[in-house]
């Protein structure tokens, strides 16, 4: 498509749904190419809310993929009972196996699915974590499996001076194996275990885009803080957990079919709210990388 014409045009209509993070989009459809203008009021209103909803979007994967490709490059899943089997760039947040059918709620996917109970932020373990996902709910649930999403700029500057000294100029190990610690998983292959070593990032980041600086944690992933005993280490990481989770900080979504919801991976930890597991909750995301290695603040 390169007619002009069929590009959409701005006008979008940006809605706060927080006070700390979140803003309904409306006005733009991505089953359409969007014009650079549309993209770019986009990525501005990203950058301020940190999370975008984006209501009644009823698209395709090609489509979904379009879209996340305008930002970078997307993340292909290192492990096969995660990643869609006939789009390798769709990350399948779901307790229904690719083929359609309901999985029990003991199946080990189902209970590495349900790890993202635990705030995360997408990717962390990996030598350059993710800038942002996209997800979109093709089937969503009436009761639990809203996601909460907590904004991390904020959680950084209303720190109290004690963890801000206990954080600063430090590493955290960020360990994909470390979900086998947390749930019975399938356990990794060497070759899914090799791909994914464990790194170590700055507790304190600044984003390339905004120049601010967050706390980068992602509980789910981290165990230990380079020079702190374990133990000690542990606790700092449950202290700074709950202190991120204060209702101020945080916007809790609850899912409509076919709402796209886009967050910032590098400035922001999400979590999913427990559901049951007996109902059928399908979510694709799209991943997208990130610019470059985390940057120190
Ligand atoms: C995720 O952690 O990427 C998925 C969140 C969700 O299932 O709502």
């Amino acid at each position: 498509m390169t007619a002009t014409n069929t590009y959409q045009q701005v006008g979008l209509e940006i809605e706060p749904l927080h006070p700390a993070l979140g803003a309904a989009v409306r006005g733009v459809d991505f089953r359409q190419l969007l014009s650079p203008e549309t993209f770019a009021a986009i990525h501005a209103a990203w950058m301020d809310h940190l999370v975008l909803v984006f209501p009644d979007q009823p698209v395709n994967n090609a489509q979904q993929i379009a879209f996340a490709r305008m930002f970078g490059n997307l993340e292909t899943h290192h492990q096969d009972i995660i990643k869609s089997a006939r789009e390798p760039e769709i990350f399948r947040v779901s307790n229904v196996d690719d083929d359609g059918q309901l999985m029990e709620a003991d199946h080990p996917t189902v209970a590495q699915i349900s790890l993202a109970q635990r705030w995360h932020t997408d990717s962390s373990y990996r030598p350059t974590p993710s800038m942002g996902s996209i997800l979109h709910g093709l089937e969503v649930t009436d009761e639990g499996g809203e996601t909460c999403f907590t904004n991390m700029y904020n959680v950084y500057d209303a720190l109290p001076e004690r963890l801000r000294n206990a954080v600063g100029g430090r590493k955290l190990c960020h360990d994909f194996g470390h979900l086998a610690d947390l749930a019975p998983i399938k356990p990794l292959t060497e070759e899914e275990r090799a791909a994914m070593p464990p790194v170590w990032q700055p507790m304190c980041r600044r984003h390339p885009k905004t120049g601010r600086t967050s706390l980068y944690i992602s509980p789910i992933y981290n165990e230990a803080i380079e020079g702190m005993a374990d133990d000690e280490a542990v606790d700092l990481i449950a202290e700074l957990t709950a202190f991120a989770e204060r209702p101020e900080f945080v916007y809790r979504h609850r899912w409509s079919k076919d709402d796209i919801v886009m967050w910032d991976n590098r400035c922001t930890m999400h979590r999913v709210m427990p559901y049951n597991l007996a109902k059928r909750r399908v979510m694709h995301r799209a991943t997208i990388v990130g610019e470059g290695p985390v940057i120190a603040a």
